[in-house]
């Protein structure tokens, strides 16, 4: 019993200091748009319109689709923004495309974010603009 009690205490641990702010919640601006920024609206915007799915604003993103929803607030199982992020490496659907895996604490990231209710404000807070970047090798 002592040993289940500390293991306990050890994960509450490490889940508190991920939200040390003391705001248990995902912030989208600060936690969410710049992992998309980063890694998906290069390849879903408005002119690179990859899978036509566009993700640089919510109502874009919440559009929909033929290959069902992208994004199903507070059940992330039934979300394809986070379900793409999981499948392995070789799938034809994971992504990113590119063929690299996004960090777990990322994909966690998302998938809370999506549990909590995927929060995606209107306006220049919810906008993301693509990032032109070169290819790396
Ligand atoms: C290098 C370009 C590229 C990047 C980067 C990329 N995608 Fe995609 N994405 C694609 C392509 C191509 C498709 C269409 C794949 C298909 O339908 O077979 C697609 C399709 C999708 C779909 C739709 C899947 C479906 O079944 O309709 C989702 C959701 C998605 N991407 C999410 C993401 C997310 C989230 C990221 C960032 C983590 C990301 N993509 C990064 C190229 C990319």
């Amino acid at each position: 019993m002592k040993i289940h009690a500390s293991l306990l205490a050890i994960c509450l641990s490490a889940a508190t200091i991920r939200n040390a702010a003391g705001d248990p919640s995902v912030d989208f601006v600060k936690q969410i748009k710049p992992i998309l920024a980063d890694r998906c609206v290069e390849c879903h915007n408005s002119e690179t319109l990859l899978g036509e799915l566009n993700l640089q604003t919510r109502a874009l993103a919440f559009g929909k689709r033929v290959t069902g929803p992208v994004i199903v607030p507070k059940n992330a199982e039934k979300s394809l923004l986070y379900l793409v992020l999981t499948l392995p490496a070789k799938d034809k659907k994971a992504m990113p495309a590119t063929g690299h895996r996004i960090p777990k604490d990322e994909v966690n990231l998302i998938r809370q974010w999506i549990t909590e209710g995927a929060n995606w404000p209107e306006g220049k807070d919810g906008a993301i603009a693509p990032q032109h970047k070169k290819a790396k090798n």
